[in-house]
Protein backbone atom coordinates (compact mmCIF):
# COMPACT_ATOMS: atom_id res chain seq x y z
CA UNK A 1 0.00 0.00 0.00
CA UNK A 2 2.03 2.76 -1.38
CA UNK A 3 1.12 6.59 -0.47
CA UNK A 4 -1.39 4.89 1.66
CA UNK A 5 -1.86 5.84 5.64
CA UNK A 6 1.07 2.92 7.37
CA UNK A 7 0.00 1.18 10.34
CA UNK A 8 2.80 2.76 12.12
CA UNK A 9 2.44 6.34 11.02
CA UNK A 10 -1.56 5.10 12.11
CA UNK A 11 -0.02 4.47 15.67
CA UNK A 12 2.70 7.23 16.00
CA UNK A 13 -0.05 10.02 15.04
CA UNK A 14 -2.36 8.40 17.72
CA UNK A 15 0.89 8.11 20.01
CA UNK A 16 1.71 11.77 20.14
CA UNK A 17 -2.02 13.01 20.40
CA UNK A 18 -2.28 11.26 23.13
CA UNK A 19 0.61 12.03 25.07
CA UNK A 20 0.03 16.16 24.14
CA UNK A 21 -3.97 15.28 26.12
CA UNK A 22 -1.85 13.28 29.20
CA UNK A 23 0.46 16.16 29.55
CA UNK A 24 -1.85 18.75 29.21
CA UNK A 25 -4.07 16.90 31.62
CA UNK A 26 -1.19 16.70 34.01
CA UNK A 27 -0.08 20.21 33.69
CA UNK A 28 -3.95 21.28 34.12
CA UNK A 29 -3.71 19.35 37.69
CA UNK A 30 -0.20 19.97 38.39
CA UNK A 31 -1.69 24.41 38.54
CA UNK A 32 -4.86 23.19 39.77
CA UNK A 33 -3.52 20.79 42.51
CA UNK A 34 -6.59 18.66 41.81
CA UNK A 35 -5.57 15.20 41.09
CA UNK A 36 -8.74 13.39 40.74
CA UNK A 37 -8.04 12.67 37.30
CA UNK A 38 -4.73 11.49 37.82
CA UNK A 39 -5.87 7.78 36.87
CA UNK A 40 -7.26 9.22 33.39
CA UNK A 41 -3.88 10.61 32.53
CA UNK A 42 -2.00 7.56 33.87
CA UNK A 43 -4.35 5.35 31.07
CA UNK A 44 -3.97 7.81 28.30
CA UNK A 45 -0.52 8.12 28.83
CA UNK A 46 0.03 4.61 29.29
CA UNK A 47 -2.69 3.09 26.71
CA UNK A 48 -2.28 6.02 24.54
CA UNK A 49 1.59 7.26 23.96
CA UNK A 50 3.53 4.24 25.08
CA UNK A 51 1.56 1.18 23.91
CA UNK A 52 0.56 2.64 20.69
CA UNK A 53 4.05 3.69 20.00
CA UNK A 54 5.38 0.46 21.11
CA UNK A 55 2.77 -0.93 18.77
CA UNK A 56 4.35 1.08 16.02
CA UNK A 57 7.79 0.52 16.39
CA UNK A 58 6.67 -3.07 15.92
CA UNK A 59 4.76 -2.74 12.65
CA UNK A 60 7.07 -0.36 11.41
CA UNK A 61 10.08 -2.54 12.48
CA UNK A 62 8.49 -6.11 11.19
CA UNK A 63 7.82 -4.18 7.86
CA UNK A 64 3.68 -4.64 8.45
CA UNK A 65 2.03 -1.87 6.56
CA UNK A 66 -1.61 -2.74 6.62
CA UNK A 67 -3.75 -5.95 6.00
CA UNK A 68 -7.11 -6.56 8.03
CA UNK A 69 -4.92 -8.40 11.20
CA UNK A 70 -3.06 -5.57 11.66
CA UNK A 71 -5.27 -2.31 11.45
CA UNK A 72 -7.14 -4.78 13.54
CA UNK A 73 -5.12 -5.24 16.31
CA UNK A 74 -3.73 -1.00 16.22
CA UNK A 75 -7.40 0.04 15.60
CA UNK A 76 -8.62 -1.94 18.95
CA UNK A 77 -5.65 -0.70 21.22
CA UNK A 78 -6.29 2.97 19.94
CA UNK A 79 -10.19 2.63 20.70
CA UNK A 80 -9.56 1.04 24.14
CA UNK A 81 -7.10 3.66 25.18
CA UNK A 82 -9.52 6.46 24.18
CA UNK A 83 -12.91 4.75 25.71
CA UNK A 84 -11.04 3.67 28.81
CA UNK A 85 -9.13 6.95 29.30
CA UNK A 86 -12.31 8.83 28.10
CA UNK A 87 -14.51 7.00 30.61
CA UNK A 88 -12.52 7.09 33.05
CA UNK A 89 -12.31 10.29 32.93
CA UNK A 90 -15.99 11.13 33.17
CA UNK A 91 -16.54 8.13 35.87
CA UNK A 92 -14.21 10.24 38.09
CA UNK A 93 -15.49 13.89 37.74
CA UNK A 94 -18.98 13.29 37.46
CA UNK A 95 -19.41 11.12 40.15
CA UNK A 96 -21.92 8.80 38.57
CA UNK A 97 -21.12 5.84 36.63
CA UNK A 98 -23.18 6.33 33.50
CA UNK A 99 -19.72 6.06 31.81
CA UNK A 100 -18.77 2.68 33.02
CA UNK A 101 -19.65 0.98 30.35
CA UNK A 102 -17.27 2.45 28.57
CA UNK A 103 -14.50 1.95 30.53
CA UNK A 104 -15.28 -1.64 30.54
CA UNK A 105 -15.27 -1.79 26.71
CA UNK A 106 -12.43 0.37 26.44
CA UNK A 107 -10.58 -2.29 29.04
CA UNK A 108 -11.71 -4.93 26.77
CA UNK A 109 -10.76 -3.74 23.69
CA UNK A 110 -7.25 -2.89 24.85
CA UNK A 111 -6.89 -6.37 25.97
CA UNK A 112 -8.07 -7.95 22.51
CA UNK A 113 -5.20 -5.34 20.48
CA UNK A 114 -2.74 -6.98 23.34
CA UNK A 115 -4.09 -10.07 22.34
CA UNK A 116 -4.16 -9.45 19.07
CA UNK A 117 -0.59 -7.96 19.18
CA UNK A 118 0.73 -11.66 20.48
CA UNK A 119 -0.74 -13.32 17.58
CA UNK A 120 1.10 -10.88 15.23
CA UNK A 121 4.12 -11.49 16.65
CA UNK A 122 3.80 -15.21 16.63
CA UNK A 123 2.57 -15.53 12.82
CA UNK A 124 5.36 -13.33 12.18
CA UNK A 125 7.99 -15.36 14.25
CA UNK A 126 6.33 -18.40 12.69
CA UNK A 127 6.69 -17.37 9.04
CA UNK A 128 10.02 -16.27 9.35
CA UNK A 129 11.38 -19.26 10.60
CA UNK A 130 9.43 -21.02 8.17
CA UNK A 131 11.20 -18.61 5.77
CA UNK A 132 14.60 -19.45 6.85
CA UNK A 133 13.98 -23.15 6.64
CA UNK A 134 12.94 -22.77 3.43
CA UNK A 135 16.46 -20.72 2.46
CA UNK A 136 17.93 -23.92 4.02
CA UNK A 137 16.21 -26.76 2.67
CA UNK A 138 17.03 -24.94 -0.75
CA UNK A 139 20.55 -24.13 -0.49
CA UNK A 140 21.18 -27.35 1.32
C1 LIG B 1 3.89 16.95 30.89
C2 LIG B 1 4.03 15.72 31.37
C3 LIG B 1 3.35 15.22 32.63
C4 LIG B 1 2.86 15.93 33.72
C5 LIG B 1 2.85 17.43 33.95
C6 LIG B 1 2.33 14.93 34.65
C7 LIG B 1 1.71 15.22 35.86
C8 LIG B 1 1.19 14.31 36.75
C9 LIG B 1 0.50 14.61 38.00
C10 LIG B 1 0.29 16.04 38.56
C11 LIG B 1 0.14 13.44 38.58
C12 LIG B 1 -0.63 13.25 39.89
C13 LIG B 1 0.35 13.10 41.04
C14 LIG B 1 -0.39 12.86 42.35
O1 LIG B 1 -1.48 12.25 42.35
O2 LIG B 1 0.16 13.28 43.39
C15 LIG B 1 0.59 12.36 37.71
C16 LIG B 1 0.41 11.01 37.96
C17 LIG B 1 0.80 10.00 37.11
N1 LIG B 1 1.40 10.13 35.88
FE1 LIG B 1 1.90 11.89 35.00
N2 LIG B 1 2.52 13.67 34.13
C18 LIG B 1 3.13 13.79 32.90
C19 LIG B 1 3.48 12.76 32.03
C20 LIG B 1 3.28 11.41 32.27
C21 LIG B 1 3.64 10.34 31.36
C22 LIG B 1 4.32 10.56 29.99
C23 LIG B 1 3.27 9.17 31.96
C24 LIG B 1 3.40 7.76 31.49
C25 LIG B 1 3.95 7.41 30.34
C26 LIG B 1 2.67 9.51 33.25
C27 LIG B 1 2.18 8.58 34.13
C28 LIG B 1 1.62 8.87 35.36
C29 LIG B 1 1.15 7.87 36.32
C30 LIG B 1 1.23 6.36 36.15
C31 LIG B 1 0.62 8.58 37.42
C32 LIG B 1 -0.01 8.00 38.68
C33 LIG B 1 -1.51 7.97 38.48
C34 LIG B 1 -2.28 7.63 39.74
O3 LIG B 1 -1.76 7.79 40.84
O4 LIG B 1 -3.46 7.20 39.59
N3 LIG B 1 2.68 10.86 33.39
N4 LIG B 1 1.21 12.90 36.60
Amino acid sequence: MSGGLRISDFCFVVAALAALGGMGLGIVMGISQDFTLAPAHAHLNLLGWVTMAIYGLYHRGAGRTGGFAGWTQVGSGALGAGLMAGGLGDYLSSGSDRAMPLVVAGSLLALTGMVLFLGLVLADTLRRRAGSFEMTARSG
